[in-house]
């Protein structure tokens, strides 16, 4: 296993450009499932997340050729199983199963079970998939669904759910009338399917407000499209900017869909300068505790939550962070307090209480974010930070180190000894 080993102290700065959405191009390669033809997705980053659902699209019968620039074949599809060995790697797996019972009337797909920051249920997606006319089971732990042709339907969501509206979205494609969903989520990456799924033909209306509207059609042409800028990873590369009291423009940023996260920013304090699609980040050492609670999109970003917990352990005073999103997203705090933090948790908040430094120390990361939260506390810390299990990093950050050191951090990848 590797490591990222973190010499840290370092003021960031300089620009650097953020990749491609890792949740946009996760659903819009499993809606290449749709259609037969060649579709063309350009702008995809080059992460594990990305290579597992190309193993899991190759598996159905995908013939898939590049890398950034992806050209996906799915003329011949072979199978409609999805295994618990790829599926268990990575979620997003799940996201094949509304596709491939739009297009072929059956699919049986893993579920995908919990991860380390919640059980993360499907139950919304099945519930909707149901309404839609698929006749569902489940035996050891696989989805089997069935449908001669799904119908379009009315469905309105206990919660907005990304991944459920991505399932429902897909499947009302090619659904047999209008599909209408309620309390959708409104999350950027939804947007950006139903431009890549418009692309090739879909009726789809109201993404990015919680009621989308989608007119099924007989088939689906190839989508040709590019995938939006990761604003989770833009947002990442802010804080490491203000975390080392430098001065960094993030390009290729989605500033219009970052607007929680900028807000947050500037409430701690920094100094937040954009453009249309640049952000520039400038700190001194004077942070201020704010309060953040987590929530759906347009609110401040689940996902942004390990990072921002981070600068918030060397802001003066008492912040509080709450998560209501997923039940077990504070694992990183363990890690935090071993380099010197004072955060205390109560049920879904933290209790942040800013200390003047951090010190460098051996950490584990836990997740995905726990690892780019853990990297930018490093680059803070007085000493050497260690972050092990980084293939967590890998599977959502592309070259994260490189960028960094970029920026002028003391950043190595090394071998786990
Ligand atoms: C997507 O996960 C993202 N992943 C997550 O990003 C992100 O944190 C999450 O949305 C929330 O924004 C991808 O897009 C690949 P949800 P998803 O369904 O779709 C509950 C990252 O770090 N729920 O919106 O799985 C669920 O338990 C990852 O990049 C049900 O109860 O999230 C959670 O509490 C982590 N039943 C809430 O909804 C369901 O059927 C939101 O989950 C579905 C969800």
């Amino acid at each position: 296993m590797e490591c990222i080993v973190i010499n840290g102290g370092r003021a960031l700065q300089g620009r650097v450009a953020a990749s491609g959405a890792k949740n946009s191009a996760l659903a819009i390669m499993a809606a290449t499932l749709l259609g037969s033809g060649e579709h063309r997705i350009s702008g995809v980053p080059d992460l594990r997340d990305i290579s597992t659902m190309k193993r899991l699209l190759e598996h159905l019968g995908v013939r898939i050729t590049g890398s950034a620039d992806l050209r996906l074949d799915a003329t011949h599809i072979d199978i409609v199983d999805a295994p618990y060995e790829l599926v268990r790697t990575m979620r997003a797996s799940f996201l094949v199963l509304g596709p491939l019972l739009a297009r072929f009337g059956n699919a049986r797909v893993s579920l995908p079970g919990g991860c380390a920051i919640g059980l993360r249920p499907v139950d919304i997606h099945i519930k909707a998939l149901e309404a839609m006319g698929a006749r569902i089971s489940i035996e050891s732990g696989y989805v089997n669904a069935v449908c001669e042709r799904m119908r379009g339907a009315r469905i309105l969501f206990d919660m907005p759910t990304v991944g459920g509206t991505e399932n429902v979205m897909m499947a009302a494609c090619l659904a047999d009338g209008v599909t209408v969903i309620e309390n959708a989520a409104r999350e950027p990456e939804i947007t950006d399917l139903a431009v890549a799924l418009r692309s090739a033909g879909a009726r789809i209306s109201g993404d990015g407000t919680g009621t989308i509207t989608i007119e099924g059609v007989r088939e689906l042409a190839p989508i040709v499209h590019t995938v939006m800028p990761d604003r989770i990873e833009a947002g990442t590369l802010l804080i490491a900017g203000a975390i080392t009291v430098g001065d960094v423009t993030v390009e290729n940023c989605p500033v219009a869909y970052m607007g929680a996260t900028l807000e947050k920013l500037r409430d701690i304090g920094c100094v937040v300068d954009e453009s249309e699609n640049c952000v520039r980040i400038r700190a001194d050492r004077g942070l201020k505790p704010v309060e953040v609670t987590t929530s759906p999109y347009p609110g401040f970003p689940t996902d942004m939550q390990a990072q921002l917990m981070s600068l918030l352990t060397l802001a003066g005073g008492t912040s509080l962070i709450r998560e209501t999103i997923f039940e077990n997203r504070f694992i990183h705090v363990a890690e935090l307090d071993r380099m010197g933090a004072h955060i205390r948790v109560e049920r879904d908040c933290a209790v942040i209480t800013g200390v003047e430094q951090l010190e460098g120390a051996r950490v584990m990361a836990s997740d995905l974010r726990a690892s780019a939260c853990l990297i930018l506390a490093g680059l803070a810390a007085h000493g050497t930070t260690v972050v092990s299990r980084i293939y967590h990093l890998d599977r959502g950050y592309e070259a994260l180190e490189e960028k960094l050191r970029r920026l002028g951090a003391d950043i190595r990848r090394e071998k786990e000894t």
